[in-house]
């Protein structure tokens, strides 16, 4: 703990940016620490979709808010009153779920007479790699950071928590999405990649040849859509005339589905190497990384978990990735993140309000 850090007192975190109604109790004063996190899903909600519905999750969020809450402050064993700021994420997302969220917090900082502190989710994502550690984030610093999820891909340079620069991004889908979009089509359920993971384990990563978007040379952006493409034609064959598919994934042995589920994912490796690697070689100068730093909801993937091991080892620097019950949307990230932001930023959040902004998720 740094001097500057303690007399924080306990957060709350609020996050509703997408499908996950989630709430939890941080004690800025200890490491900072996780006292309680609760996540009300809305998985079987939006499966019968095999997609989140934006109207759905918003409805979903207001009836499923206060109860995860009450949760929450039950499981720190502490009372409203006992908050000294709510932390929550005010972008990027889907537009009615943010406000649901966005709405809640602003009352209680308000009824509570407490600090109001705004949280970019993403960067939450990528800064949930230092919960549970007992060093503090700053001397990890400057990191290569990795956030990858549902509805976003990109490799950032993290100098600090309210410091987060973006150095390359996905042109087209999020590497979460390219997942979910592939276990749909392999005729697995949703959410779809930890489902494709599974797959994967008893399939051959080389059995197909998917493309690895390089862009140009020098270029950190990623690309996922020709990928998931090729995933389609794997699955249901080149489409005759008129476009017209011959077949679809029932036509596949189970072997020959977890062959396409453990190319796609090694392809899915392969970029992350190639573009990870890219972004330490040039960093260059004296103010080299010192860590690399990764959160998201595809973290979990174990794949991907090793895969940024290995570059980070080759390089000589350590991989700090969020725990994987912190991985996917949590709400001990954000108030977490507000532990971490210097206090004249939280005084700056303070004086301009946090507005709901139309993102990806
Ligand atoms: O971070 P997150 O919960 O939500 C967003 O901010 O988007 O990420 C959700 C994404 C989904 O696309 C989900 O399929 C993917 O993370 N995901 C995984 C795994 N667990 C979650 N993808 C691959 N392997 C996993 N084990
Ligand atoms: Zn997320």
């Amino acid at each position: 703990m740094t001097a500057e850090r303690s007399n924080r007192g306990l957060i709350l975190g609020i996050e509703t940016t997408c499908d996950e109604t989630a709430c939890a109790v941080v004690d800025a004063d200890a490491s900072p620490r996780v006292l309680a996190s609760v996540i009300a899903t809305q998985h079987e909600l939006h499966a019968p979709y095999a997609g989140v519905v934006p109207e759905l999750a918003s409805r979903a969020h207001v009836e499923r808010l206060i109860p995860t809450l009450r949760a929450a402050t039950a499981q720190a064993g502490i009372q409203l009153s006992d908050l000294t700021a709510v932390a929550v994420a005010d972008r990027p997302g889907l537009v009615g779920s943010l406000l649901v969220g966005l709405t809640a917090a602003k009352s209680l900082a308000w009824t509570l007479g407490i600090p109001l502190i705004p949280i970019n989710h993403v960067h939450a994502h990528l800064l949930a790699a230092f919960i549970e550690r007992d060093e503090p984030a700053e001397q990890s610093l400057p990191a290569i950071g990795l956030a990858v999820s549902g509805g976003h891909t990109a490799i950032y340079d993290i100098a600090g928590p309210a410091s987060v620069r973006t150095l390359g991004a996905t042109i087209d889908d999020a590497l979460g999405e390219a997942f979910d979009k592939a276990a749909t089509l392999l005729g697995l359920g949703h959410p779809g990649g930890p489902l494709l993971e599974q797959l994967a384990e008893h399939g051959d990563p080389r059995a197909h040849k998917f493309p690895i978007a390089r862009l140009d040379k020098t270029s950190l952006d990623l690309s996922f859509s020709g990928l998931k493409t090729a995933v389609l034609y794997a699955v249901r064959g080149i489409p005759a005339r008129g476009g017209v598919f011959q077949r679809d994934h029932t036509a596949l042995t189970e072997q020959a589905k977890a062959d396409i589920a453990a190319s796609f994912q090694h392809a899915a490796c392969a970029a992350i190497k190639l573009k990870l690697s890219r972004a330490i070689e040039q960093w260059g100068g004296a103010n080299a990384p010192r860590a690399i730093v990764a959160g998201g909801g595809v973290i979990a993937n174990r794949a991907v978990r090793a895969t940024i091991e290995g570059v980070a080892s080759k390089h000589g620097l350590p991989a700090l990735l969020a725990p994987s019950r912190y991985c996917t949307d949590n709400a001990a990230m954000i108030a977490f993140m507000g532990s971490l932001l210097p206090l004249p930023e939280q005084a700056k959040a303070m004086a301009s309000p946090p507005r709901a902004t139309v993102d990806r998720v």
